[in-house]
């Protein structure tokens, strides 16, 4: 396939210019690597802000209220989270890391959900202090734990229950998480009485249910499933202990174009789907239409980076296999190594050469596994081509590592031929930084 039919899974608007590199942000991909160096995550601010608004107006058109919240967990940046901000969007944090970046980014607290299965005292009391507009409650432990530390503090503090509503999204099992059988939310056959507990403590307010059934989710099905379930367990909740659902959290895990021949449905698609059968649903029980927060990470950030690494070792096995090396690999992008994502990339310093054959693209790290695309067709690939990976953008550089003692790649913001550097590579000193000698 030609490297020109690869561009659909990159940011919109990029292109090829007559020298043959390949364009993004109106910025050259070959300069950039020059600039910067490899391996370099490069972000087309365009193509993000216009992935938030494609939120908002899809579900904001279908649906009377609605806020859409970034699950920062995806990648979270202070750069980043100012431009989400700017777009009037809320942001979903996991942790006390992941708050202080939203603190550092002068996030509005009241839009931030704080979500976690197994958040610490000091992380809860934090987020009590910083008046986080919610805090989305997983298990009893949690339950209790903050109900007395928002007395302790004097604080009435807005919740959301997490609940599993026990549907099976077909997703790989590392990215699943709304089943039964799964480590995160109330379990099913205790779901009333986290109810019954939850509405008992004077310190905490319950606003709602929340769910998520997991990560890139190619089907609209197991959503559909998920509100019918919620719905009418809400209810039920209404008649048993009068609770009033003023909110209604749907979870993110939209999926995301990663190669050409796997298309994802449009976030229309999903929109339509959801919003519907909360509409149809809340009539057949005559609850008054919820709030509707909606949670994606991966589909507001996947796209709009690509990854620029270099060609080094170029190693052909006769009759077997070529493996062509880069400078990065399983440490700043885990996931083909730990759930076989597939990827898609190009030749961003020869974009209109022909491909000669299938080859193995391979990291530099010391694990067999540390493979980023297997057999895809490239051009005969040399020492010192930039190979441009795309939907880089989540779950790749927050899941990086150190290993090997690898550096964390920088990351740039182009826009309209700018880039901007918003965070710096690693060096030797922040390797050791914490060694103690
Ligand atoms: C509670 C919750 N909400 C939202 C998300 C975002 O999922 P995605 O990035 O697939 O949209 C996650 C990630 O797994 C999550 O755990």
């Amino acid at each position: 396939m030609s490297m020109l039919k690869r561009l659909p899974v990159y940011p919109v608007n990029t292109r090829v210019n007559s020298q043959g590199h390949l364009v993004i942000g109106e910025c050259d991909a070959v300069e950039l690597a020059d600039e910067f160096g490899t391996p370099l995550y490069l972000f087309d601010e365009l193509n993000l802000r216009a992935k938030c608004r494609e939120f908002k107006e899809e579900f904001g058109k279908r649906y009377p209220n609605v806020l859409v919240i970034y699950a920062s967990k995806a990648y979270a940046n202070n750069a980043l989270e100012r431009i989400i901000n700017e777009e009037g969007l809320g942001l979903d944090v996991v942790s006390e890391g992941e708050l202080g970046i939203a603190e550092s980014a002068k996030f509005p607290m009241e839009k931030v959900y704080f979500h976690g299965n197994n958040k610490s005292r000091r992380e809860l009391e934090l987020a009590l202090k910083w008046h986080v507009g919610r805090i989305v409650v997983d298990n009893f432990y949690e339950l209790e734990m903050l109900g007395k530390l928002a007395k302790e503090l004097g604080i009435k503090q807005d919740i959301l229950l997490r609940m599993t509503p026990g549907v099976d999204p077909h997703t790989h099992q590392y990215t699943s998480t709304g089943s039964l059988d799964s480590k995160f939310g109330f379990p099913l056959p205790l779901k009333d009485e986290a109810v019954a507990r939850a509405l008992k403590i004077r310190s905490l307010n319950v606003v709602g249910l929340h769910f998520h059934i997991g990560s890139l989710i190619y089907e609209i099905e197991p959503y559909v499933e998920s509100v019918k379930f919620i719905l009418k367990f809400a209810a039920e909740m209404r008649k048993k202990y009068s609770l009033e659902l003023k909110e209604l959290d749907t979870g993110g895990g939209f999926a995301v174009q990663y190669t050409i021949d796997k298309p994802a449905p449009p976030t229309a698609a999903f929109a339509e789907k959801i919003t519907a059968i909360i509409i149809k649903e809340c009539k057949r029980y005559r609850l008054e239409l919820p709030k509707l927060i909606i949670e994606p990470g991966r589909e507001i950030v996947a796209q709009s980076a690509v990854a620029l690494y270099t060609i080094g070792v170029v190693k052909e096995i006769p009759g077997v296999r070529t493996y062509a090396s880069v400078d990065g690999g399983m440490a700043d992008n885990i996931r083909p190594a730990l759930y076989g994502a597939k990827l898609e990339a190009v030749l961003a310093n020869r974009m209109r050469a022909r491909d000669a054959g299938k080859v193995t693209i391979s990291g530099r790290f010391c694990e067999s596994g540390d493979i980023l695309i297997r057999d895809i067709l490239m051009p005969k690939l040399v020492a010192g081509d930039i190979l441009a990976v795309a939907g880089a953008g989540a779950y790749s550089l927050p899941e990086a590592m150190n290993y090997n003692a690898y550096c964390k790649p920088p990351v740039i913001l182009v826009k309209k031929g700018k880039a901007r550097l918003i965070r710096r590579r690693e060096t030797l000193e922040d390797i050791t930084r914490c060694d103690i000698m």
